[in-house]
Formats: C-alpha cells, structure tokens, sequence
C-alpha cells in the first residue's frame, strides 16, 4: 500500500514555517492540495515558493489567519472551500510559547495567550473543518501536533505543557465523538526539533545536551523527521487508528 493523499485537499497551520512547513510539502508530495495558514503572508509566500520548487505542480494556498481568533479561522476556512472545492485533513500545528520560567510566575496574559492559541486555536480550527465534513457527509482526518511535554512534567515550560495535555485529550474525545461519522483524530508528539520556535531551547548547550544525551538516534529532530507521521496520518494508510499520539522523539522519552 503506498501512503498517500492524492485528492484530498489539506489545510496546515503554522504552514509557514518549521514543522508546519515541511508537514505541508509532504502532503503536496503525497498529491493533496495543501492551504497553509499562518498570521504573516510574507512568509507564507516564501514558503509557498519553497514548497512549489520542492515538489513541481504542487498546488498550494497561502491564507493569512490568526487561529486564535474565531472569525479569522471561519474566514479562513471558507476560503480553503471556495479556493479549492472540499476540506479533508486539517493539521493543526499553529502554536506558541511566549513564556519560558517557573509555573509560579507566569503573568495571566502569557497564560491567556499560550491558552488562546494552543488550545482555543486548535479547537476552533476542528470544530469548523469537522463542520464541514459533515455538511458534505465526507470522511476526514484531522491531525493534532501536541509534544513530549503534554506527556510529562515540564519545568519551565509549565504553561506550554498543559496547552499541549489538553491537546491530547481533545484528540481523543474528537476521536470517540466524530469518529462513528467518519472523521478520524490523531495526534503527534515531537521531541525536541530544530525551528524558530525551539531556538531558545536548541541554542541552550546544557538543555539541548540533555535532551541529546536521552535521544538514542543522537540527534536533535529536523522538521522533516515530523512530515511523515503526518502524512501517514492524514492518510488512508492509518484508517484504523483514532484517537492516538504517534510520539516523535527520537527515542528520547523511551529511555
Ligand atoms: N520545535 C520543537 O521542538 C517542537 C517540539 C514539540 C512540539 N512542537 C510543536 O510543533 C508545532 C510547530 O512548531 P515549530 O517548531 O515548527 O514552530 P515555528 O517554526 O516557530 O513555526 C510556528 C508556525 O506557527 C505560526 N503561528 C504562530 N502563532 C500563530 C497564530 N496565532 N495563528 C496562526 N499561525 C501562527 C507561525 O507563523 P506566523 O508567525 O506567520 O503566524 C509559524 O508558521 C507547534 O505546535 C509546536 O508546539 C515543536
């Protein structure tokens, strides 16, 4: 069986960039026609050409969305539907980390913020794609990236680790609650991966050592090591999974 999504048509948030980036240019590979989504369409259209020159007759859409904010993300995914026909796969990847420090001294807009767009953001992206796949009575899969720290303690980046649990947990009820009409929900857990977002992470020798030393490929992901659980999810290939975390981390929580 070849794992592919010719056909469908995807929409990637945090397409603009990083993971959501390389997760989008595997789908265009596998034959989907991808929407990438992100607040600043300067990047979106370096990536878009970034992704047409990777795969030659990619069709790909730039949309600029803030997915925190609900009338951004119906106007965005309106837009997928008139610019393409359908939505099949979402992947929900648009995330933020604005503060790095103790639990105890967060400051409720770094809260608000983290919660508005992990968690309020993802939920509002699959409550509307999920609507419309069942105006058109189709199947769907929606593909949730949460991380290793929605699995564990994590100091520092409390605040994140919790946006990131209840990732999870609205993977799974999606799952129980759509998957009888056909709609499947999946989640992946990277590691530790090398973009603009974990730079403060990567750049810091003695946290980006530790994860090493626990990572038994030793080394640190790429955005690339990511696309394929994605691709894989999003498509017919994984028909009989729902409601799972594919953990992507290099080894590193298994030790
Ligand atoms: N890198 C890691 O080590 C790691 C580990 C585990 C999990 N993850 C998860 O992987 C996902 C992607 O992260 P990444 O490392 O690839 O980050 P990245 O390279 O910084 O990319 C983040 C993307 O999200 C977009 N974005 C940020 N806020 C947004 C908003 N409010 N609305 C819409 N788009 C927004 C950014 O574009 P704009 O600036 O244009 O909005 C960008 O396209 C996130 O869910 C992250 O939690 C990452």
């Amino acid at each position: 069986m070849s794992i592919d999504v010719q056909g469908k048509v995807a929409i990637v948030t945090g397409g603009s960039r990083g993971i959501g980036q390389a997760i989008a240019t595997a789908l265009a590979q596998g034959g989907a026609k991808v929407v990438i989504a992100s607040r600043k369409m300067p990047g979106l259209e370096e990536s878009k050409a970034e992704i047409e020159a990777a795969v030659p007759g990619a069709e790909i859409h730039p949309i600029a969305c803030h997915t925190g904010a609900d009338d951004a993300v119906q106007a965005m995914v309106a837009e997928a539907v008139e610019h393409f026909g359908q939505v099949d796969v979402l992947v929900n990847n648009a995330a933020t980390n604005p503060y790095f420090g103790p639990m105890m001294n967060v400051e409720w807009g770094a809260w608000q913020k983290t919660f508005e767009v992990n968690v309020e953001g993802y939920f509002r992206c699959a409550r509307t794609v999920a609507k419309h796949l069942l105006d058109r009575k189709a199947p769907g899969a929606i593909v949730n990236v949460t991380s290793v720290l929605g699995q564990m303690a994590a100091p520092l980046q409390g605040v994140y680790g919790m946006t990131k649990a209840a990732v999870i947990s609205m993977t799974q009820t999606l799952a129980a609650e759509l998957g009888p009409r056909g709609i499947r929900s999946n989640a992946i857990a990277p590691g530790l991966v090398k973009t603009k977002f974990a730079q403060a992470l990567v750049g810091n020798p003695e946290i980006s050592q530790m994860v090493l030393d626990r990572t038994t490929v030793k080394r640190l992901g790429e955005p690339e090591d990511i696309a394929g659980t994605a691709l894989f999810l999003a498509s017919d290939a994984s028909s009989y999974m729902n409601g799972q975390v594919l953990v992507v981390d290099g080894g590193w929580t298994s030790t």
